[in-house]
């Protein structure tokens, strides 16, 4: 069996093949890049892969039984990027892709489930076998911007008093080799979140490792994506940011199903570690 990994020159991809070369040997793991040689550290082949070029898609998909499609980054035509390898999957003799949507993305009215949605669509329309796992939001999110928050005095947001359940980037790669490698997940569709929370209980947190007083105010969200643009995010990636956290005010960012810690075999990454790696 070779398994191979999309966008591998990417966060999650980096660490789900880390974790993959635990499951398997090295020599059966494929990673694909649109530059290839960002990933001359990681051991494994590389190939040349841009969801955009569908003459480059099928060769490089030669002899791949698995294949993790890390959901593109770049929001032009995203679902038209994912069909352009869905399509060279099929035509490469690939048994069975594994994508990485988003939280209940069949219904999500949120503006960056609608690609997942469609792709989907697509991939049930394959007739490959398929693993789709609706990862939660990152933790990073949230977390990166912590430092930042501690200097202006509090943290801002959309969520309002909702409950989320984001998991860290390593906990979600691990549940990607899990279900790349591992075996009876044809056909499933996981929906994977951490510990749940609101963002008034992760100010808390941050109070309590700081010992200053952090709290947490939640905007309307076309406020709040104009704090977003204030710090510099392009206007459109203000607007989904925005959307996303006022979708999860309503719990569109909330899974508890437990279904990412079967998978990974341990309790996700609880919120107060991720709280402390953030703030070292
Ligand atoms: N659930 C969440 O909270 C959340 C948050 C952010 C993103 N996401 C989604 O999850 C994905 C993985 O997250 P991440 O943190 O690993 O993102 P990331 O670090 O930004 O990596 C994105 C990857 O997508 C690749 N890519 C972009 N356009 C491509 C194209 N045309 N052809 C082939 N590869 C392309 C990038 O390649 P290059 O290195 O060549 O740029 C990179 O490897 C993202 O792409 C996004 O769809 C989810």
């Amino acid at each position: 069996m070779t398994f191979a990994v999309t966008g591998a020159s990417g966060q999650l991809g980096r660490l789900a093949i880390e974790k993959l070369k635990t499951l398997t040997g090295p020599e059966n793991i494929v990673a694909l890049a649109r530059s290839p040689e960002k990933l001359s550290d990681m051991g494994v082949a590389a190939r040349a892969f841009d969801y955009t070029k569908p003459e480059m898609l099928v060769p490089a998909l030669q002899g791949v039984t698995v294949l993790a499609l890390i959901s593109s980054s770049d929001f032009n035509d995203r679902t038209g990027q994912h069909r352009n390898v869905i399509e060279a999957a099929k035509a490469a003799g690939v048994q069975r892709i594994v994508y990485t949507s988003i939280t209940r993305a069949d219904s999500s009215p949120l503006m960056i489930a609608q690609d997942h949605k469609e792709t989907e669509k697509l991939l049930s329309a394959s007739g490959l076998q398929v693993t789709v796992l609706r990862n939660g939001w990152y933790i990073e999110n949230w977390t990166d911007s912590l430092k930042p928050s501690i200097q202006a005095g509090g943290m801002v947001g959309s969520v309002g008093a909702g409950r989320v359940s984001p998991a860290t980037r390593k906990d979600y790669a691990e549940a990607l080799a899990a279900a790349v490698a591992g075996a009876g997940h044809e056909n499933q569709t996981y929906e994977l979140g951490g510990d749940a929370f609101t963002l008034a209980d992760m100010a808390a947190e941050v109070s309590a490792q700081t010992g200053q007083n952090i709290p947490y105010t939640s905007l309307p969200k076309d406020d709040y994506a104009g704090v977003l643009t204030s710090v510099g995010l392009p206007e459109p990636v203000a607007a989904f940011i925005a959307d996303a956290e006022a979708g999860a005010a309503n719990g569109w960012l909330l899974d508890e199903s437990g279904a990412l810690a079967r998978l990974i075999g341990h309790a996700p990454t609880p919120m107060k570690q991720a709280v402390a790696a953030a703030l070292a």
